[in-house]
């Protein structure tokens, strides 16, 4: 069986509240690799209900999703949009991955710890295993390139790890049967912070709104967040280094620079010097200016959601045509008859 040589899968989390974070490090960059590789983008339905989800919000969160992708510049006619749920393949693989990944594994895994947190004994297995199926998700197509946001870095080597376990078990040293997936994690905002706290990450899930600007927030409150974002006293430095030393400009300066195209020095040679008076309301015209036509465009699709259904119904057929001869495959080669 040929292995694909550029298939590109990635996911988000339909758990709402998606924002800048989600564009700029990941979902932006899912448009581009298009002209180059033949993509699949997943709603993973699966992961969220590792914490538990109202079953009417993770409906409505997977259409915003959907219609995120489709607004972003995604063509679902060309390439694959579905939600996870569709294609039963995820879930088989990532039992048979589950006898391949190691318990020592799962337990370095910093982002199960900073989420189960003090509650660990009480935290679903799901949310334990679940870097198992993010490994899944990717090998299911035998995948080769993964882009996605700084965060999920670790998640991706443990990918890497499994899929090499799983050749060598079973196919011995010479012989791949899944690739080894690459990381893409791309430009300036590979990692957004809260605009609260310039040493967290912006996530859904933090309880404040003023710490991240959302794909569903208007020019005004876009502007108010951009207004009230937390900062120094001091103005924009004028090289690299001095902003490493200042978190919260720092994280400005790359959102900036993402949404302008431009790499962080661009921004510093245009606005070193200047005070956040002159540079937040840039900012502030910038982000409405790019994020506007995302929004009109997600509220127009998301006020068809039986469009939005169609278009994963379709994927996941397109989804699970790829993803059966590659799981008969693996019976084969683990031995199930
Ligand atoms: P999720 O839903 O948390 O995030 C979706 C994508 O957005 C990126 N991201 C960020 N990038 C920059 N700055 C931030 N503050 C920020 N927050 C989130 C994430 O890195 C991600 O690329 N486990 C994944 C979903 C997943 C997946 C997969 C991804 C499931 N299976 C297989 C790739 C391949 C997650 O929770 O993403």
């Amino acid at each position: 069986m040929q292995a694909p040589a550029n298939r590109v899968f990635s996911g988000v989390q339909p758990t709402g509240n998606l924002h800048l974070g989600n564009y700029l490090g990941a979902i932006r960059h899912f448009v581009g690799l298009q002209e180059t590789h033949e993509c699949l983008y997943c709603v993973v339905d699966m992961h969220a209900i590792t914490v538990w989800q109202d079953p009417k919000e993770l409906a409505d969160n997977t259409r915003e999703v959907t219609a995120a992708y489709i607004a972003a510049g995604i063509d679902p006619e060309k390439h694959v949009i579905f939600n996870q749920s569709k294609v039963s393949a995820h879930a088989e693989l990532a039992w048979v991955l589950n006898c391949v990944a190691r318990i020592g594994w799962l337990n370095r895994m910093t982002q199960f710890k900073e989420k189960a947190g003090k509650h660990r004994e009480n935290a679903s297995v799901g949310l334990y295993d679940y870097p198992v199926l993010m490994a899944a998700d990717i090998l299911t197509y035998r995948a080769t390139h993964v882009p996605v946001g700084d965060d999920q870095k670790q998640h991706l080597e443990l990918a890497r790890d499994i899929a090499q376990k799983f050749n060598n078990d079973f196919l011995g040293e010479d012989e791949a049967f899944f690739p080894l997936p690459e990381p893409l994690i791309m430009g300036p905002a590979t990692r957004v912070m809260s605009l609260r706290d310039g040493t967290k990450k912006m996530s859904k899930s933090d309880p404040s709104d003023m710490s991240r600007i959302t794909l569903t927030d208007t020019s005004d409150e876009i502007a108010k967040k951009i207004k009230k974002a937390k900062t120094d006293p001091e103005p924009l430095p004028e090289t690299l280094e001095a902003l490493k030393e200042r978190p919260e400009a720092d994280n400005l300066v790359g959102i900036y620079a993402a949404l302008a195209n431009m790499d962080k020095a661009a921004v510093l040679a245009e606005f070193g010097g200047q005070g956040f008076g002159a540079f937040k309301p840039a900012l502030a015209d910038l982000a409405t200016e790019k994020l506007g036509p995302l929004t009109g465009e997600m509220a127009k699709l998301r006020a068809d959601p039986g469009f939005l259904d169609q278009v994963l119904a379709k994927g996941g057929e397109k989804a699970s045509a790829i993803a059966d001869p590659i799981l008969q495959e693996v019976r084969r080669i683990v031995g199930f008859i």
